[in-house]
Formats: structure tokens, sequence, C-alpha cells
């Protein structure tokens, strides 16, 4: 059987900085047509990792391969200019003295008929079709960067790396953009790495997610099981806020002021935090100091009074303070609904959207 080969593979790179590891041991790979995402927060070494597929950074260790055949490793390296891969960073610069139109074309050689057709094609794709013999600094920030992303794709690069490339734009022109440039890259068959610190825009844009915190990929997946089945507390919280209760497993079971919660292959006495969403959790009204009946999907409710309530849009966001700990708890409601602060009410928590997961001790002692 003919197993593909991954149009990009990263393995095992690693990047130090004055002593200090960086990139940690990452592998990754993104197939023709499919875009994986590198998600995590500031600082966690997702730009050091394009910086080295892109070639303008040397690794410490690890390779990379193209189709399956090695462009670097600390001994070998494929310049970056003979790589072709697109680059879409950050801090995009375009040439100052070039016309928009001749800034596209920048990459691009050959037949020039060819080549001013390929430069309308894109220029027309992001939006403007009329700034060809505009210069850069006679457009918008937001009408700069759609230019970069014409002459990124203009040479149609096999791999795509992108870098926060939709940060300068405001919200509604991003969704457009970003959109097109997906279809596009499609198109292409390109193989895109995008790197973000957004959740919203990994989700909304990857096949694959690598989740990166601390200079390692914690986890690997689509987007659904990223978000549904997390590695840890942390990979919830960054997707949402969370809720997080403490409590020890005796006889299978952690007892807590929601009911009990069954701890699967959790050790007898250990300590575990159970971690939910907050449009998880599930109110209802006090009725002459009693709360609704237990049910097998919710289990036990507990009783809290309302903080502050925050109209939100679409939803509206309550934070309770617990009766029994006096711990905060965030819920998200239809925004029909805006409790008034003071008022008591019951909280429920939905069985099959919490995760459990043993607390891991910093040290073995
Ligand atoms: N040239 C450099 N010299 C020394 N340290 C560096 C260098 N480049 C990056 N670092 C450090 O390496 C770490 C990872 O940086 P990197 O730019 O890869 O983070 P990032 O995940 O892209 O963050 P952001 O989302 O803020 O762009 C940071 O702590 C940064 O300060
Ligand atoms: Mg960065």
């Amino acid at each position: 059987m003919n197993v593909a080969v991954p149009r990009l593979e990263a393995k095992h790179l690693l990047r130090r900085y004055g002593g200090r590891v960086v990139v940690n041991d990452v592998s990754l790979h993104v197939n023709p047509g499919q875009v994986t995402c590198l998600l995590g927060p500031s600082g966690c070494g997702k730009s050091t990792t394009l910086r080295m597929i892109a070639g303008v950074e040397m690794q410490d260790s690890g390779e990379i391969y193209v189709d399956g055949s090695l462009i670097c490793d600390t001994v070998f390296r494929v310049p970056p200019e003979r790589r072709n891969i697109g680059l879409m960073f950050q801090d995009f610069a375009l040439f100052p003295h070039l016309k928009v139109g001749e800034n596209v074309a920048f990459g691009l050689s050959g037949d020039k008929a060819v080549m001013a057709r390929r430069v309308s094609e894109l220029l027309e794709r992001v939006g403007l079709a009329d700034y060809g013999n505009a210069y850069p600094h006679e457009l918008s920030g937001g009408e700069q960067q759609r230019v970069a992303l014409a002459r990124a794709l203009a040479p149609r690069p096999s791999i795509m790396l992108m870098d926060e490339p939709f940060s300068g734009l405001d919200n509604r022109l991003r969704d457009g953009i970003r959109d097109e440039t997906l279809e596009i890259l499609r198109e292409q068959d390109t193989a895109v790495l995008l790197v973000t610190h957004e959740p919203e825009e990994a989700m909304r844009m990857a096949d694959n997610i690598a989740l990166m915190r601390d200079g390692r990929i914690v986890q690997e997946g689509a987007p659904y099981n990223i978000y549904n089945a997390p590695a840890d507390r942390d990979a919830v919280a960054f997707f949402s806020d969370i809720n997080v209760i403490r409590g020890k497993v005796e006889g299978s079971l952690v007892q807590t002021p929601f009911g009990q919660f069954l701890a699967p292959g959790v050790h007898e006495g250990n300590e575990v935090e159970i971690v939910i969403r907050p449009q998880h959790v599930k109110i209802d009204f006090d009725r002459s100091g009693r709360g609704p009946d237990p049910t097998i999907e919710y289990g036990t409710p507990a009783r809290g009074v309302v903080k502050r309530a925050r109209f939100m849009g679409s939803e509206s966001l309550v934070e309770f303070r617990m009766d029994h700990d006096g711990s905060i708890f965030r819920v998200t409601v239809p925004n029909v609904f805006l409790p008034a602060e003071g008022k008591v009410m019951w909280l429920m928590i939905r069985r099959n959207k919490c995760f459990l997961f043993p607390i891991k001790r910093t040290n073995a002692a």
C-alpha cells in the first residue's frame, strides 16, 4: 500500500536561546490542501518553530522534510529561497519603492503577460483590483496586509507558513480575507502551517491543531477533538473560561457539593480536578430554600448567590459565589436572562461535559 507522505514534516525540532530551550522536541506534519494550526500562548515558541521551517533560523537538532525528502538537519540545509515555501509573517514588509502590482509580482518569473495576469487575478481576489499602480504607503494597514498575502500566494508555493497573518485586520474584514485565503490555498493544494494564539481562529481555519505550551506540543488533533477531549486542565482553559471543583477519589468516586462523580482509572486517594465550561452549567430558581431535584444528567444542585451579571451580546455571563466554599462559578446563559446581584440560585453541572483530571504533583516528594 502506498502510504501518503506529508507535504511538510518536522521531526524533533529543538532550539535554545542562551541556554533556555524555547522549542522542545516539536514534531508536526501538514498534508497537501490541509491547514495545520500551531496554537499557543504568547512566547511558547510558535514563531521560532515557523522560522526554522522557513530556513531563516537553524534548529539545534531535528530534521525537516518536504514530500519525504530531507531539506534541513543540523549539517545539511536547503537555503530558504529554494524551499518553495511561501511566507506570511507577523511583521510582513512590502517593498516601499515598488508599486502594489510590482510587489505582488516580486517572486514571479517568466512570461510577462502570464505574470501580469497572475498579479491582476490575485489583486482581484484580495479585493484590491484597482490598486496595482498605488504605492504601499498610499494603502491602509489592512490593505497592505492583503497585498502581502497576494505576494505570498503569487508563486503558488507548495507550502505556506503563516504567522498571525490576519492580526492587523478588523473583525469583519478578517473573516472575509481568511476564508478567501483558505479557498485559494486549498484550490492550489497548498499545505498550510498557520500560527495563532487565538483559539477561535484556529478552530475556524484548521483541519488539525497542534496545541503548544512552553516549547512543547501538548496535544494534537482535529479541532473537535481538542475542544471535546482536552489533554489537561490548561488545554480546557485555553479555549474558554473554566470552573474547577477539587475532590479526592474514594471508592472510584469523588464526592462534591454537586453530587458524586465517577473517576475511572484514577488511583484511590488521589486528588482530582473536575473542570467545567461556563456554558455547561445549568442554573435554576430557588424554591423556598430548595433547588431542583437531582437528575442523572445533571447530578445534585449546589446553591450560590449572584455576584455579578454581565450582558455580553448573544449571551450573559453570570458569576456566582457558592455557598459551600465561597468559590466563584462562572455561567453563561442566553442573553434574555440577566439576574440581579444577590439573587439566590441553584447550579447544576452537565455530567457528560465535564473533564476530570488527576492533580499532577509538581515534585515527587
Ligand atoms: N532571537 C531571540 N533571542 C533570544 N530569545 C528569543 C529570540 N527569539 C525568540 N526568543 C524567545 O523565545 C521564546 C519563544 O519566542 P517565539 O517568538 O517563538 O514565541 P511565540 O509563540 O511566537 O509568541 P507570540 O505569540 O508572542 O508571537 C520567547 O520567550 C522569546 O522571548
Ligand atoms: Mg510569534
